[in-house]
């Protein structure tokens, strides 16, 4: 049985545990011919990497990525690819209470019920390491984007953590890169520092939700049904730990809308039909409109914290809980970069499946 792997023509297969040797990906489908190097895909992975500010765990990973196959000369020659990054910093004996004990909120208690085993050191396989395997395939799947449609520029960022959202008239691109937490409003970003310090040393955590936009996408990606583009990207979305909800375009919130309200209208502009909004999140029908295709998910705050809480032992006898060891007070943070990956991966699954299917060939209008 596979379920390691995700996508349809870009197939990305993970694989390793957070205190293994290593951990990595297989990606099969790759087109050949786009150039490809270590260099293309070691400043996505940077961006995710553990302990770069004291707002993310303080486990320190260089996060180097080597190419074990799939190139040759710089570029990729169709083959399979085989990503490898090794864990250089695991402290396994911060988990051996938990080896004992389920931690309230995190996979433990289901892995072993599930399976009647697990690496408990770090989560194993349900720990966030695995997300830097899905990175190191978003880079390679933002290489190809390059190469065959570069005009998609992919941005993720939060717009809310707890209870603070963002205020959305200040919203500023170039902010993003400029604060720890990926937030384009300056003024929230001073507010969530002293707001995660304070809950940090109170041994808490919080949850967030987070914005991933992709511009410059081409009308006709996705199929209606099966095969729709919102579907997919929920998918990819919904699959990263610690995700509890996705939504395109206004997502819930359009349940609030009427129809004159919600509907995007259109005019003729000079390349072709314009919409006027996009309360659609630039898809209809499952197909991309040509507008920004825009996701939203959330994550649940972290659930390893310093405040003792109820569990039971793997004998079944009632205890507390304190998790030690190093973690991310708001696992949002470093959620940006995995949230960029799985759109590259899942818009360059789709155009090399509308490629596949009509070769480009498009209906046109006026
Ligand atoms: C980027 C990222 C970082 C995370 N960091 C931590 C962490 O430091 N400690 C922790 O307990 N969970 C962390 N998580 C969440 C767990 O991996 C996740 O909650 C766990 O796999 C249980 O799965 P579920 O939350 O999807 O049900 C992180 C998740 C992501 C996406």
């Amino acid at each position: 049985m596979s379920l390691n792997t995700f996508g349809h023509l870009f197939r990305v297969t993970t694989w390793g545990e957070s205190h293994g040797p290593a951990l990595g990906c297989t990606i099969d489908g790759c087109p050949p011919g786009v150039p490809l190097t270590e260099a293309d895909i070691q400043p996505w992975l940077d961006r995710r990497k553990p302990g770069q500010n004291r707002f993310t765990t303080q486990r320190r990973e260089a996060d180097e990525v080597k190419i074990l196959s799939g190139t040759y000369e710089g570029r990729t020659t169709g083959t399979p690819i085989q990503l490898m990054i090794e864990n250089t910093d695991q402290r396994s004996k911060d988990y051996s209470e938990i080896a004992q004990k389920f931690r309230p909120g995190h996979a433990d208690i289901t892995y072993w019920q599930k399976y009647g085993i697990r690496d408990p050191r770090g989560g194993g396989r349900s720990s966030a390491r695995e997300t830097a395997a899905r990175v190191a395939a978003g880079g390679v799947a933002r290489a190809a984007l390059a190469a065959l449609a570069p005009q998609v520029k992919i941005t993720g960022y939060m717009v809310q953590m707890g209870q603070h959202a963002i205020d959305r008239r200040r919203f500023d691109w170039a902010e993003i890169e400029r604060n720890p937490f990926w937030v384009p409003d300056a003024r929230a970003a001073q507010d969530w520092e002293t707001y995660l310090d304070d809950l940090r040393k109170s041994g808490n955590s919080v949850g967030a939700v987070i914005e991933v936009v992709a511009q410059g996408v081409p009308a006709g990606l996705g199929a209606p049904i099966y095969g729709k583009l919102d579907s997919d990207l929920a998918a990819a979305m919904m699959s990263i730990n610690a995700v509890k909800g996705v939504e395109i375009g206004e997502g819930m919130a359009a349940a609030a809308l009427t129809g004159i309200e919600n509907a995007d209208e259109i005019e003729m502009g000079n390349d072709g039909p314009r919409y006027l909004s996009n309360h659609a999140g630039g898809i209809l029908g499952g197909i991309s409109t040509g507008q920004d295709v825009v996701v939203r998910f959330a994550v649940k705050p972290t659930s390893s914290i310093l405040t003792p809480r109820k569990t039971v032992t793997l004998a079944g006898e009632a205890t507390e809980l304190v998790t030690k060891g190093r973690h991310d007070p708001c696992v949002g943070i470093r959620a940006v970069p995995v949230g960029e990956a799985m759109m590259a991966c899942v818009l360059l699954d789709h155009l090399l499946l509308d490629r596949g299917q009509t070769g480009g060939l498009r209906g046109q209008i006026g």
